[in-house]
């Protein structure tokens, strides 16, 4: 069993692999396609002169080969990908994937046929003149349709690709805004050339006549043969979807006839179906809430279940399956949803939340524990004891709030976490994913905002103070065992070990020091900040048997980073 599997398992990463490779060469040409109709906005000359770019770039042999590869392996990959799947109950973007899919090839044979079929087989010269002018007189939303919904399938695909990358939540934005612009822009851009085109050919018959001699374009009578291309293109599509269709359907008695299968959930639910499906396809079928941040991808491990009886009639995990699960640090009796297929009785439970986004993921993936270099910092509200005194709880807690909500936001503000409040303290985290390098720079820039935040805050509610509040900010960097802990509800990410010890040692030596912000010179290193921004200071912290260098800043509102 278990070399079929592991032949099966690595052609499922080699069908993934390819996929992502022939995805990410059409996105590339369909991107440069769009990105030369936008040229159209500044006139159809310029639109000419970025086709022979483009040209140049995709119809040599080599672009040829790549663009034609790419289509038939993701063509061939989506049809057979339609067929392995058990259920069609899809989200609403698997279903926007998956119905694009389907249309594109429609859309596209036409458009194939009269652009390259014509130069291949009549020898016509690609222009923009003759494409533009056959779309504008021709089938507009058709054309509108196909660039709409290759791009979006394109889209949706490389957001798979990348939504759990932890930089791109940062350039989410950014990147929505160009994959609104760019099919935008192209279009604009074709409807300026059809327009120049149409305005040309009205006040200069001799142009169009050159433009026909110079491509080679036959008369309309010899087109017919390219137009029922175009339809047997359509109905070799029609027809292979018909097959998948059909084996589907073989497959589906086949597997009635194998007997069901028992799936039991938490909570008393049980669910029965022929084997086959995946685990996940099953929770989908059967509306039992499971998480599947990458929609089935087997990328993003939120599907993860512990299967408490038979775990034995599994197959064992593929290459790919072992890669994620060993990446969340998960045990034996945990497998992903999506990629198992259960034929005999099984008894899961889902791990993670069924709601839980990409930006959780990364947080969960520590649900083992991991050991990072991370950076660490303690804040510490000065004198809240004595301010405390006399004061009414409702007063206490309305200020405390005020100064966590100044907190809290100055720190995720900057790209780091809240670990936990404590007392009147804040413990946060900073490069749990994107390394310390960039954590220690956030955890200066947090400080510094937290000090400002506070300052603020003084101002607004220096009616209600006796005194203004102050703070004792403590950073170090170093190793750490990151993970979900605690128990229940009150599990979450943090961190423990030496590095929070001096970190919150170094909140501590504020006071000796009668400063705001005091961090460990690993700090200043990693942030490649200025030696002129702070004084430099010898300490002992507790437990270590050399001093340690540490930097200080008295006012960290005005610390300059
Ligand atoms: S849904 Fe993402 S790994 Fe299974």
């Amino acid at each position: 069993m278990a070399p079929l599997h592991g032949a099966r398992g690595s052609g499922a990463a080699l069908a993934t692999r390819a996929r992502l490779v022939s995805g990410l060469t059409l996105f590339a040409f369909v991107t440069t396609h769009l990105l030369n109709h936008s040229l159209g906005l500044i006139s159809l000359d310029a639109m000419e002169a970025g086709l022979v770019w483009f040209l140049g770039f995709w119809r040599n042999p080599l672009g040829t080969f790549a663009i034609y590869a790419a289509l038939s392996v993701h063509l061939a990959l989506n049809l057979h990908k339609l067929y392995e799947r058990r259920s069609l109950t899809l989200g609403a973007i698997d279903v926007a994937q998956v119905a694009s899919g389907i249309a594109i090839p429609f859309l596209l044979a036409a458009h194939l046929v009269g652009t390259r079929g014509l130069q291949e087989f009549a020898g016509v010269e690609p222009r923009y003149a003759l494409t533009v002018n056959a779309i504008w007189n021709g089938n507009v939303p058709d054309q509108a349709g196909l660039i709409a919904l290759v791009w979006l399938h394109g889209c949706i695909g490389v957001y798979f690709w990348l939504r759990l990358r932890p930089w791109f939540t940062p350039l989410r934005p950014w990147l929505f805004a160009a994959a609104v612009l760019l099919p935008v822009l192209g279009f604009l851009g074709f409807l300026a050339a059809a327009r120049e085109v149409q305005a040309l050919r009205a006040s200069d018959p001799d142009w169009w006549r050159q433009v026909l001699r110079e491509t080679g374009l036959p008369p309309t009578s010899e087109l017919e043969p390219f137009a029922r291309a175009a339809e047997y293109i359509r109905y070799g599509f029609l027809g292979l979807l018909g097959l998948v269709v059909a084996a589907r359907g073989v497959r589906a008695a086949l597997e009635r006839r194998a007997g069901l299968v028992r799936i039991s959930y938490p909570g008393n639910r049980r669910v029965e179906v022929g084997p086959g499906p995946t685990l996940l396809e099953i929770s989908r079928r059967f509306s039992v809430p499971h998480a599947s941040v990458c929609g089935g991808r087997g990328r993003c491990s939120t599907c993860r279940v512990r299967i408490d009886a038979g775990l034995d009639t599994l197959l064992p995990p593929s290459e790919a399956e072992a890669r994620v699960l060993a990446r969340v640090g998960a045990p034996p009796v945990v497998r992903l949803a999506c990629q198992i297929r259960p034929t005999r009785d099984l008894d899961v439970t889902p791990l993670l939340a069924p709601d839980i986004g990409a930006s959780g993921v990364a947080a969960r993936n520590f649900e083992a524990g991991a050991e990072r270099e991370i950076v660490v910092l303690f804040a510490d509200l000065r004198g809240f004891t004595a301010l405390a005194e006399g004061r009414l709880p409702y007063d206490i807690v309305f200020v405390l709030n005020q100064y966590f909500r100044a907190m809290g936001s100055g720190v995720e503000a900057a790209g780091g976490q809240v670990d936990k409040f404590i007392g009147d303290g804040v413990m946060a985290l900073f490069g749990v994913m994107e390394g310390p390098a960039v954590g220690a720079r956030q955890a200066l820039q947090a400080a510094r905002d937290m000090g400002r935040a506070l300052d603020r805050l003084n101002h607004e509610l220096a009616s209600v103070l006796r005194a203004p509040l102050q703070i004792g900010i403590g950073i170090h960097a170093g190793a750490a065992i990151v993970g979900e802990m605690g128990y229940g509800h009150a599990t979450h990410l943090t961190a423990i070990g030496d590095t929070v010890n001096v970190a919150s040692r170094l909140e501590g030596a504020t006071k000796e020091f009668a400063g705001e912000l005091v961090f460990s010179l690993a700090v200043a290193r990693l942030a490649g900040i200025s030696e002129q921004s702070y004084t430099r200071h010898e300490i002992m912290v507790r437990g270590r048997g050399e001093s340690l260098t540490v930097g200080l800043v008295r006012k960290v509102a005005e610390f300059a980073l």
